[in-house]
């Protein structure tokens, strides 16, 4: 039996998102009807309903999600009935080639829903990544659900499914930040400050937080950053996190920000044959000319990453323990929880920097 629930759509472009009826099928043999607790409101949802990301509207917005499984389709084994689950974006395949080479964080085939969600005149809705979560349920493929502790709250957990997780990830996963390294951050909001407490959880030393918002300096602080760099009021930025690592610039350098100036600050911010990640997500009309004898003679490796390069099932778990362990304090990125009415007022907030990250509580 079908079910409808009240949903937080975007209709056309740039239009206010709207409160409908969502109507959600019985789920496809591998799917799963998760009842949404929480869900964390991300750029990438501003994105989608301003015409960022593609024109197929309407979109069921919301996507860094946490929830109950209330139903299963068929063939589902990976979860049951009542598990608390945090929802992700990447659900591997398992047998695309870059699965089957070991590297499932790149898989380039991942799961969503086998059916439709529609508006009640039988509208198809295209879900933010394949979740659309700001819904009191929302219909997943099970590899999109991951099982993580139960303790701990519904509004700190969700968050693993989209901006904390990228931004953990960047230093963890695809920076390899180690012990000792130093490490710079430019951007910190909700990515870039989980950049920073990733690299202080790896056990870096020397974690120097840019933003040219002083207010964002004084939040990275709070989450491991040892030392900062108003953008505003620095003539050369590159220079400064050089000042702050002995002369040599940082191990890793982080763009949690992603603009050709960021990124070309990354670039010369490091240590020769340092690494940089880029993590924030440039638009296509972004240009970069720079000389091409830098990047050899700078050496080290420049690399990007999706989602932090992250394994689900790997790291959701042993992040939420970390937090439940006092280790993680992921509760910190929570800055206020809103209702389900309230989103727009959240992409007001996002966009004046008010905010690491609002959560609706459903
Ligand atoms: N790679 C991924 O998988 C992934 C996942 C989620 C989000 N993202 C991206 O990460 C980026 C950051 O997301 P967020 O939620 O933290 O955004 P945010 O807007 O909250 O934070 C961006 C921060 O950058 C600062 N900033 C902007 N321009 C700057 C400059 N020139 N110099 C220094 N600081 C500057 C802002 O003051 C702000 O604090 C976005 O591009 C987002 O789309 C990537
Ligand atoms: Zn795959
Ligand atoms: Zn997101």
């Amino acid at each position: 039996m079908a079910t409808v629930v009240k949903g937080v759509i975007s209709r056309t472009k740039n239009a206010p998102t709207e409160l409908v009826d969502i109507t959600i099928p019985d789920p496809g043999p591998n799917d799963v009807v998760v009842k949404i607790s929480t869900c964390g409101v991300c750029h990438t949802d501003l994105a989608y309903a301003t015409g960022g990301i593609n024109d197929e509207y309407p979109f069921l917005l919301g996507h860094e999600a946490a929830g109950v499984v209330e139903t299963v389709g068929d063939a589902v084994t990976h979860v049951e009935v009542g598990d608390y689950v945090v929802l992700n974006w990447r659900a591997v395949c398992g047998e695309c080639r870059a699965c089957k080479r070991g590297r499932p964080w790149y898989c380039f085939d991942t799961f969503n829903a086998s059916r439709p969600m529609t508006l009640a005149d039988g509208t198809e809705l295209t879900p933010a990544l394949g979740i659309g979560a700001f819904a009191e349920k929302t219909l997943v493929h099970e590899g999109q659900c991951t099982k993580v502790d139960e303790a701990a709250d519904p509004a700190v957990a969700c968050l693993l499914g989209c901006g904390v997780m990228a931004g953990l990830g960047a230093a963890m996963n695809t920076g390899q930040v180690g012990r000792g390294d130093s490490v710079a951050v430019i951007g910190c909001g909700g990515v870039g400050d989980a950049a920073i407490a990733g690299a202080k959880l790896a056990g870096a030393t020397t974690i120097i937080a840019v933003d040219r918002d002083p207010n964002k300096l004084d939040w990275a602080k709070d989450l491991g950053a040892t030392h900062t760099v108003d953008a505003s009021a620095t003539a050369d930025v590159a220079e400064a996190v050089k000042e702050l690592t002995g002369g040599f610039g940082a191990d890793v350098v982080i763009d949690a920000v992603g603009r050709p100036e960021t990124y070309q600050t990354a670039f010369y911010a490091r240590d020769l044959a340092g690494v940089v990640v880029l993590v924030g997500v440039p638009t296509p009309e972004m240009r970069l000319e720079m000389p091409l004898v830098d990047f050899f003679s700078h050496g080290g490796a420049l690399k990007s990453s999706w989602y932090g390069d992250c394994l689900p099932e790997r790291d959701f778990p042993m992040l939420i323990d970390l937090f439940l362990q006092g280790r993680l304090p992921l509760d910190k990125f929570v800055t206020e929880r809103i209702g389900i009415d309230g989103v727009d007022a959240a992409f007001k907030a996002m966009e004046s920097g008010r905010v690491l990250r609002s959560v609706v509580e459903l």
